[in-house]
């Protein structure tokens, strides 16, 4: 088979590194990406912070097709967290016009990509124009095949988590279920659910900016994903660093708490 190696020099600490990725080898299923460092990004260059926000939206153009092109089924992107409300109201009214910007310029690319746009989060608290520009665009790319652009907006793992445990309550108050809850079932009751049994649960975890914590994103669903810290800002996270990041996980061997397989080289 036709490899195609990129080549990523220089790391951290000035040490060289050569990372291979391989666009035959085994692509994530599902990547999950914490996009962290626009504020950053933006005070680097005496910005706003909006500006990096701005520069962090126009990126995920950049990924999302890449992505798509590569074979991912889903991307899943962190854009506003269940916590981001506690941001100057400026700030947060900036996140919440985003949606608005980029459906509006980007939903042709994204039916000419073929991929659907999907939204998990606690939408109905979002403003009115998001909720709208949101609604429109998984209506216009409803029909479409491709890779699955899943947006977390308003989204919180605890507050899905316990929202699930209660919805089971009242299916059990209502005489509904007997059965004891099992994991698949229980997944059945999480955001991630529309995605499908195959795809809920994303292979690879990508948090930009330096940062090594997950903020309350998937909880229940990354228990076996594989993780991968950048130091890079998210408005400079580029192609190069995408592969480098799926380079990463084609060389780990996922066990899912079992053992290596036997015979089989490790990578
Ligand atoms: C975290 O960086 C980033 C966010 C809270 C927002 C992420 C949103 C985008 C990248 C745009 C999303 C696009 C659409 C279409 C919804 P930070 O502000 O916390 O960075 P800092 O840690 O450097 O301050």
């Amino acid at each position: 088979m036709f490899n195609i190696f990129t080549k990523q020099t220089k790391k951290k600490l000035g040490e060289e590194k050569t990372i291979n990725f391989s666009k035959d080898g085994d692509i994530p299923k599902h990547i999950a990406i914490i996009m962290d460092g626009n504020g950053r990004w933006a005070q680097k260059r005496r910005l706003p912070r909006i500006a990096g926000h701005k520069e962090g939206m126009n990126n995920v153009k950049k990924i999302t097709t890449y992505a798509s092109k590569l074979g991912v089924k889903v991307l899943t992107l962190y854009a506003f967290s269940t916590e981001n409300w506690k941001r100057p109201s400026n700030e947060v009214d900036f996140l919440m016009k985003l949606p608005v910007d980029f459906f509006d310029v980007f939903v042709p690319e994204l039916i000419k990509e073929n991929v659907k746009v999907n939204v998990m989060g606690f939408t109905e608290h979002l403003p009115k124009h998001t909720q709208k520009a949101v609604e429109n665009a998984i209506k216009e790319t409803k029909n479409n095949t491709g890779m699955i652009l899943n947006f977390a907006l308003n989204y919180g793992s605890r507050a899905e988590i316990l929202t699930a445990v209660n919805d089971l309550l009242n299916e059990v108050k209502q005489g509904n279920f007997t059965e004891e809850v099992d994991e698949d079932m229980f997944s059945n009751y999480l955001m991630t659910a529309s995605l499908g049994n195959e795809l809920q649960d994303p292979d690879l975890l990508i948090r930009t900016s330096g940062e090594e914590r997950i903020s309350n994103f998937l909880l229940w669903q990354i228990a076996y994903s594989e993780l991968y810290f950048t130091e890079t800002y998210w408005p400079e996270f580029s192609l190069v660093h995408l592969e480098e990041a799926i380079g990463s996980y084609q060389k780990r061997q996922r066990r899912f708490g079992g053992l290596k397989i036997e015979g089989e080289a490790s990578k």
